[in-house]
């Protein structure tokens, strides 16, 4: 039987870097089921479908064949045969995801996805709905958090490094906003599944968190 880990969470509390580091010290599988809503946004873009087309994205998504495979310890998503990692980080497309991944037919045929995969493969696997919907019975479930205000500072040095002009206090309305929506769709909220170890992250390094969930994985 395949082991998981189900690390779900607001937006910028650092679940994909703990997710991936936790997964390196277990020899786990890092899947990040974002990039998979994220390549499926991509395919409607290119389509020209709208972000309230919901009969159109009901229909696309089934031509829209995603896989992902895991070459050099990274995770590489297919989308109808092409590498799309480079192309699924756009504001655009972010913006595209919020809006497709409230849908049914979305979510049914990515979730599917995700628990084949999890059946054959020890994984780590990080979104908003693992712990709740995708791996109910997760060796072990965690609901990583931090404050709005210390994810806003994460991202804003973040952008800064990159030489984009940003404003700390935008960036955390836009946080705080994107909560808000991601913890009131109708399916599938992000929520802290029952049985999930709550951590907040604001005045942790990004190793004590890693450690922490090692240390509750052992004792699992
Ligand atoms: O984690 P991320 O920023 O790459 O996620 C992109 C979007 O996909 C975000 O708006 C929430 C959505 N998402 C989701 O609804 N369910 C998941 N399991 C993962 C991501």
């Amino acid at each position: 039987m395949a082991r998981s880990i189900a690390i779900d969470g607001p937006a910028g509390a650092g679940k994909s870097t703990i997710a991936r580091k936790v997964a390196q010290e277990l020899g786990f599988i890092y899947v990040d089921t974002g990039a998979m809503y994220r390549a499926m946004a991509l395919y409607m873009l290119k389509k020209g479908v709208g972000a309230d087309e919901s009969d159109k994205i009901v229909s696309s998504c089934k031509e829209a064949d995603i896989t992902i495979k895991h070459e050099n310890n990274e995770q590489v998503v297919y989308l109808n045969g092409e590498n799309v990692n480079g192309l699924i980080r756009t504001e655009e497309v972010g913006n595209m995801t919020s809006a497709i991944s409230v849908n049914k037919a979305v979510r049914e045929k990515l979730v599917e996805l995700q628990q084949d995969l999890a059946k054959t493969t020890d994984v780590v696997m990080d979104g908003r709905d693992i712990g709740t919907v995708v791996l109910p019975n997760a060796n072990l479930k965690v609901y990583l958090t931090a404050s709005s205000r210390v994810r806003a500072e994460r991202r804003y040095k973040e952008l800064v490094a990159k030489n984009v002009e940003c404003n700390l206090d935008e960036i955390e309305k836009d946080i705080i906003d994107r909560d808000y929506r991601d913890m009131h769709r109708d399916l599938s909220p992000l929520r802290q599944a029952d049985d999930a170890t709550l951590l907040d992250s604001s005045d942790m390094t990004i190793e004590e968190v890693k450690d922490k969930i090692i240390e509750l994985y052992k004792g699992a």
